[in-house]
């Protein structure tokens, strides 16, 4: 791969949140893991930890249930059926979650340190993703949050969410901008 070629897939990357049904291979969630294992980590921590919840995951209708308790705790009123059924429908269709954790270090510096870590392996994956035609969703949103959520996924108390990736073919385009690295940028 040349730098252009670098450069075009990290600007084709694109937070994505809309899939089509298809499923993703699993030999392709393999390859986006791998890539998240190669990202930088200081003191060799390798600090990240992930759990795979496939399109057929038994445990879809317990994370459905348990995003309806948290909304329903958090705005403190019922949902109505359609409600329910539109948190569980779009669960249900969600080709593929990773929920991705950090370990906390002994100081926290180093948990800030793992923490940095985690997000570069994120990034990592999502340009393995995007290379593959894939989107990838980052979400700190009502997902990451919902109680209990370390006991279901039968993963260490210990350690922190740093995101659930929603990853799918995407079923649209979508047009992001930046800003001019030279306007954030001195050289002195
Ligand atoms: C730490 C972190 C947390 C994020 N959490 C969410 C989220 O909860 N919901 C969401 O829609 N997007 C989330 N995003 C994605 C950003 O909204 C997205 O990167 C931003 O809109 C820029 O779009 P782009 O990634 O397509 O360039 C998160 C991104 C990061 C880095």
């Amino acid at each position: 791969m040349n730098t252009q070629d670098l450069l075009k897939t990290i600007k084709d990357r694109r937070n994505t949140k809309s899939f089509t049904e298809e499923e993703v291979k699993k030999s392709d969630i393999e390859l986006i893991l791998e890539s998240g294992v190669w990202a930088p980590n200081h003191r060799n921590t390798e600090p990240w930890r992930f759990v795979v919840i496939d399109k057929s995951s038994e445990l879809k209708k317990e994370i459905s249930r348990s995003m309806i308790s948290l909304q329903e705790e958090s705005s403190n009123a019922k949902l109505s059926d359609d409600q329910k059924t539109n948190i569980s429908l779009s669960v249900a269709k969600s080709p593929c979650y990773i929920f991705v954790f950090t370990t906390i270090g002994d100081t926290p510096e180093i948990t800030e340190e793992n923490y940095g870590a985690v997000c570069c392996a994120i990034q990592n994956m999502q340009l393995t993703a995007t290379t593959l035609g894939l989107g990838v969703g980052w979400s700190t949103g009502k997902i990451s949050k919902i109680k209990n959520l370390k006991k279901l996924l039968d993963v260490d108390q210990t350690l922190k969410i740093v995101g659930v990736l929603s990853i799918g073919y995407p079923n649209s385009n979508i047009e992001k901008s930046r800003e001019e690295f030279s306007n954030l940028t001195k050289w002195l």
